[in-house]
């Protein structure tokens, strides 16, 4: 029953406790979401709040950050960290342009062979800008996942990644307009709620929709899952 109300359930769940009202939440144009999603790979929402507007505002399109020089790029990402992504950023740009003449792709295969866009980010930019019933598999979603569903193999075990992969895929909602919001609430879910070391259940604090159904919650391994290593 969880697998077939999965999607509902935590879209509801977004609507009441998802977190609200954050800019890249609203935004549709592909490059736009690109850059939110590989500037919030690594960077704290509060940081991401602040630079990404700025960066937007210097480089409003792919074709200008494709013919900025480098540089520019580099400067404008200081403070930001991980600079590997602010170079891929710009190879990225250039391969959009040369490769797919100006427009991202939204098939999640095609984007997925772009420069710095893992299987993960390319479900995020498919969903979100695209509506495709693409799935993402992030650390917070292998989480979310493990626990719900009592996956107890070590996740860097291919099968085990693999397992995840088409879980992720079997929850997907129906209706394709359900995809940006429901790629947002599993994200947000598993940054606010279903935490690594406190997550709600625990702490008590709330009451988490999933509790009764909960393989994790119900058999006591919230903690233990999702398994780091063999055991
Ligand atoms: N991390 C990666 N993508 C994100 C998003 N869209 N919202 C919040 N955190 C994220």
């Amino acid at each position: 029953a969880l697998i077939k109300h999965f999607a509902t359930k935590l879209i509801a769940w977004h609507g009441k406790d998802g977190r609200q009202g954050l800019p890249w939440q609203s935004i549709r144009d592909p490059y736009a979401v690109w850059v939110s999603e590989i500037m919030l790979q690594q960077t704290q929402v509060a940081t991401v709040l602040e630079r990404y507007p700025r960066f937007m505002k210097r480089f409003p399109t792919v074709k200008k950050l494709a013919t900025a020089p480098l540089d520019d790029v580099l400067a404008e990402w200081a403070g930001l960290g991980y600079y590997t992504r602010a170079r891929n950023l710009h190879a990225c740009a250039k391969q959009v342009m040369e490769e797919f003449g100006g427009e991202f792709p939204k098939d999640p295969v095609l984007l997925e062979q772009l420069k710095g866009i893992g299987r993960s980010t390319a479900g995020a930019i498919a969903a979100f800008a695209f509506h495709e019933r693409a799935p993402i598999l992030d650390a917070n979603v292998k989480r979310i996942l493990a626990r719900l569903f009592g996956v107890d193999g070590a996740i860097q075990e291919k099968a085990v990644n693999d397992e995840l992969w088409l879980l992720a895929k079997t929850l997907l909602p129906k209706k394709a307009p359900d995809m940006p919001v429901y790629t947002q609430a599993l994200m947000d879910f598993g940054a606010t709620w279903c935490t690594s070391r406190k997550p709600i259940c625990l702490s008590g604090e709330r009451k988490c929709p999933f509790a009764k159904e909960c393989q994790a919650n119900l058999t006591n391994q919230i903690l233990v899952l999702p398994r780091k290593v063999i055991k």
